[in-house]
């Protein structure tokens, strides 16, 4: 279901204890493009560790951005950005993500910049192929997985990394909808299984039942954030 934003969500709902141990700590950013147009203003959220969260937005509103500031891909202009590293990032489109023409060489390739051991090498793939129950399927060609499949190759190359977040950026866009369920919940049991964090932005409120809590992203500024139920009911009638 598409989320449908109402003007206005009022204030902020602070969630987060201040002892919680933060694995994504931002606050106040700012970023505009070169030509001056503003996409994030006065941007703060915080995930805890071991939590996965969701980020919610109309189509503009800044999420992408904010992924790839997280990332390390864009600079902001001003604010402070803490993120436990490496981070592993996992895109929209697997296409423009694995890179190698077999599942277990494309995991092995993210472990390249490390120079590893070969055996090292081997039981991080191993490791993390079957994380994602995908150990069967070392020397399949990436053309012939299935979408679902190849997301879940793309997490298991921030896995081999030992990332420990997780910033995906609408990984269920372009799968149906059981494929979709079984990634979410996959992603679920990871971050609680190997105490992962995770942010995984999309716009399909029945996502949100996998998820610790949630943000919501408006003209780039976090106007709520708090238990998924609480957010799903607010965008439901909105
Ligand atoms: N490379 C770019 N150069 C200039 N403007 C961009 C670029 N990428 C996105 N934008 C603009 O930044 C705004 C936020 O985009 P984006 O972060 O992709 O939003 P979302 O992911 O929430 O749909 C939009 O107005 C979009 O048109
Ligand atoms: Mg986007």
């Amino acid at each position: 279901m598409a989320v449908r934003l109402p003007p206005s969500f009022g204030a902020i709902t602070p969630t987060i204890q201040p002892m919680t141990p933060l694995a994504v700590d931002v606050r106040d950013l700012e970023f505009r493009w070169p030509s001056g147009a503003s996409v994030l203003s006065a941007c703060s959220l915080a995930v805890p560790k071991g939590e996965f969260w969701m980020l919610l937005g109309t189509n503009g509103s800044g999420k992408s951005t904010l992924l790839r500031l997280l990332a390390g891909l864009l600079e902001p202009a001003n604010g402070s950005i803490g993120i436990d590293q490496p981070v592993g990032f996992v895109f929209q489109n697997p296409d423009h993500q694995l890179v190698m023409p077999t599942v277990g060489a494309d995991v092995a390739f993210g472990l390249v910049a490390e120079q590893l051991p070969p055996a090292e090498v081997r039981a991080r793939v191993q490791d993390a192929l079957s994380a994602v129950n995908l150990l069967d399927f070392q020397r399949r060609p990436i053309y012939a997985l299935s979408g679902g499949q190849k997301q879940r190759i793309a997490i298991a190359g921030a896995i081999a990394r030992h990332c420990p977040v997780l910033i995906l950026d609408e990984p269920t866009a372009l799968l149906d909808p059981d494929t979709q369920i079984e990634l979410v919940s996959q992603v679920q049991r990871l971050v609680k299984e190997r105490g992962l964090t995770a942010l995984w932005v999309t716009h399909r409120l029945n996502e949100l039942d996998y998820c610790d809590g949630a943000f919501l992203l408006q003209n780039g500024c976090i106007v709520a954030r708090g238990k998924p139920d609480s957010l799903k009911q607010r965008l439901m009638t909105a």
